[in-house]
């Protein structure tokens, strides 16, 4: 019928990507495992229309800017090359969490829409192929085709496919991730932009490149043998050594505030005291604190009674990519 409806959920990478391959389709250059949170989703739904001139995009009721508007007609017109379709679309899209705190949502959103493109166009819808279409749009949203624990290794020339693989499903680990909001609005630089100053001007880059697999494994071990504290220290790391490295851009990539770095501190109080969290931070002020359900409701609390936290999203390991009902 030419129209379809999918919902994804975002991810938070526990060993982080940042940093694209300089042979182009938009590769990582270090390998990533991310875990797919149920509780937070994006509905996504595409129609195929002869009568639009051109892709027409909704955003949270919205229409959207030019940019995003552009950057899904480019994952339309892979669809539209690869199914034979030339019809321009209508795609709405909502999140049920505030995108007005700027919280990663690429991820969901281009899971969400390659799978309801795909489906919209008659395509094949393997977890697979909706993973690797959403790749090429934003590296990301390859791990949020997959749900609970999800890895993506980093790309090789000559990659003609790259999409991510499972690690272990969601049912595997029912860890808990709260996510401290510090701010509104969206973030001042984008991940697509900030990753590629680092590239460019970081001397610390290549320190990166080079230890990140080590920690992408000892990530990917700890999950499979469910060893918190080793999760802890590797992800922390991951998130730590990826900061340090867009810190030491030209001009350096701040993305924390005072809030985030009071966060940070009341992480380590907690763990001093025995309760078990570690945290995680992506482009922007928020962080992610991961602990376990026995603990959860303590960390809550003192998560949302530090100075610039303004609220608190809570999240568990949750599915891959799927088609609903419209
Ligand atoms: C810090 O996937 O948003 O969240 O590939 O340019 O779209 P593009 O970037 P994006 O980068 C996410 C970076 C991160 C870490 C991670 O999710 O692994």
């Amino acid at each position: 019928t030419g129209k379809a409806t999918a919902v994804a959920h975002p991810n938070i990478a526990l060993a982080k990507y940042w940093g694209k391959r300089p042979f182009g389709h938009n590769l990582p250059a270090v390998p990533s495992l991310s875990v797919t949170l149920a509780g937070l989703a994006t509905r996504t739904t595409v129609a195929f229309d002869d009568a639009l001139a051109e892709d027409e995009l909704h955003l949270g009721g919205h229409p959207a800017a030019a940019g995003p508007t552009r950057r899904v007609s480019g994952l339309l017109d892979r669809v539209r090359a690869a199914s034979g379709r030339t019809e321009r679309a209508r795609v709405t899209s909502d999140n049920d969490f505030p995108t007005a705190a700027g919280l990663a949502s690429s991820a969901s959103a281009f899971a969400a829409l390659a799978l309801a493109a795909s489906t919209a166009a008659g395509l094949s819808t393997s977890p697979e192929g909706i993973s690797d279409l959403a790749r090429r749009t934003s590296v990301s949203a390859a791990r949020s085709a997959f749900g609970g624990f999800v890895a993506l290794r980093s790309g090789a020339p000559g990659d003609e496919t790259l999409p991510a693989t499972p690690v272990a499903p969601a049912d595997h680990w029912p860890l808990r991730v709260i996510i401290a909001v510090t701010a509104e609005g969206p973030k001042d630089v984008g991940s697509s932009e900030g990753m590629k100053l680092t590239v460019d001007t970081s001397p610390y880059y290549a320190a990166w490149v080079t230890d990140a697999p080590s920690l992408e494994e000892r990530v990917r071990a700890a999950v499979l043998a469910r060893d918190f504290q080793a999760l802890g220290s590797a992800a922390e790391a991951s998130a730590l050594r990826m900061h340090a490295s867009a810190i030491a851009a030209a001009p350096g990539l701040l993305y924390w505030t005072g809030a985030t770095v009071n966060v940070l501190s009341e992480v380590r109080r907690l763990r001093a005291r025995g309760i078990p969290a570690f945290f995680t931070i992506d482009a922007g002020p928020h962080v992610k604190v991961f602990t376990v359900p026995e603990a959860e409701d303590e960390v809550t609390t003192a998560l949302a009674a530090v100075p610039g936290v303004l609220r608190t999203l809570s999240a568990t390991p949750g599915p891959g990519a799927h088609v609903v009902d419209p």
